[in-house]
């Protein structure tokens, strides 16, 4: 059964005379994976800040569980959500067992004196908070770099060491803001894993990304926002499309979608037999001497022009 995790009604988000979100109502429900993509600038981190109280939105509300969330972080982390960012923000000079101990203080009772005075029972609540910040640093495959400073790990690990230190605060819901952000094909395919392996922990998840593939091949459900506004929420062939969101976004097929790419390639194989076609009669290389010939042909049709090209390069 699905049940709503995350209710977002008619959350606007304006910075002097800019909206840089309008009156977007969102849900997540439990075990889904949500994706929300959407060209710079389109307000998509800015609505991340509205749900986890970074900004009070200028208007709406944001719930979770069916709870209205004050905008406050940490009372909002509290409650059940976590995220990363953008930019990421690890403490450069910890260790990474030290980073995801950080994260786990909303979820730790021991308050600040039994910490400075390091009594028993801050000393059992220590032990207990590493034992689990090392099992989440073996599910993320960092375990073996505990003691390392976060700011000597490689980019991708930076990534996944701000995941784990999300997952620290035992969330019910993960908000990932570009999470393969410089990223390798490879490390790409692991966060692609990894977010499977969160979900199937029953933590929903919000991902931003521009990574195409990723998100279409991640989210049972994926929302656009351009300028600010929801343009078209679905599953991942519906947005696909989507003329409207080819239009503002994608502009071209994705690169993984093999249909695209058989059909560019047949085109491109139908006008070159077609420019070979009508310049059977002439020398073969009638293309690189014969100029005003050429130029009266190509402008037939574009395709050909196109496919000239590309043979002329690739001859070069
Ligand atoms: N604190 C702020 N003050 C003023 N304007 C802001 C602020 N934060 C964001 N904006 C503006 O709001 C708009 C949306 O920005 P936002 O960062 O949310 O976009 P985005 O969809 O996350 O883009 P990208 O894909 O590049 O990360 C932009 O025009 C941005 O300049
Ligand atoms: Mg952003």
């Amino acid at each position: 059964m699905t049940t709503p995790v995350l209710e977002a009604r008619d959350v606007t988000m304006r910075f002097g005379g800019l909206t840089a979100v309008r009156s977007v109502d969102f849900t997540v429900n439990s075990g889904e994976i949500v994706g929300l993509i959407g060209p710079n600038g389109a307000g998509k981190t800015t609505f991340f800040n509205c749900l986890t109280g970074l900004y009070v939105p200028t208007e709406g509300t944001v719930s979770y569980q069916g709870k209205v969330l004050p905008p406050k972080p940490h009372l909002v982390t509290q409650a059940g959500i976590a995220r990363t960012f953008q930019n990421i923000r690890l403490f450069a000079n910890m260790t990474v067992l030290e980073n995801v101990l950080v994260g786990r203080h909303t979820r730790t009772k021991e308050g600040l004196w039994s910490a400075l005075l390091r009594g028993p029972g801050f000393r059992k609540a220590e032990k207990e908070s590493e034992a689990k910040a090392m099992e989440l640093l073996e599910f993320i495959g960092l375990a073996a770099k505990r003691d390392h400073l976060a700011r000597n790990l490689p980019y991708g690990e930076q990534r996944k060491l701000e995941i784990a230190r999300a997952l620290a605060s035992e969330p019910g819901l993960l908000l990932l803001d570009e999470p393969t952000a410089g990223m390798n094909p490879q490390e790409t395919r692991a966060t692609e894993d990894l977010v499977f392996a969160i979900r199937d922990k029953g933590i929903a998840v919000l991902v931003i990304e521009h990574d195409m593939r990723f998100i279409f091949n991640l989210c049972d459900r994926v929302a656009v926002l351009v300028q600010g506004e929801k343009l078209v929420e679905g599953t991942s062939d519906v947005v696909q499309a989507d003329e409207r969101v080819v239009a503002a976004y994608l502009g071209e097929p994705f690169e993984g979608d093999p249909g695209a790419a058989e059909a560019a390639e047949v085109e491109a194989a139908e006008a070159t037999a077609e420019a070979e076609g009508a310049e059977s009669a002439e020398p073969a290389d009638s293309a690189e001497t014969a100029e005003p010939a050429d130029s009266a042909a190509t402008t037939d049709t574009v395709e050909s022009t196109e496919a000239d090209s590309t043979t002329k390069g690739e001859a070069q």
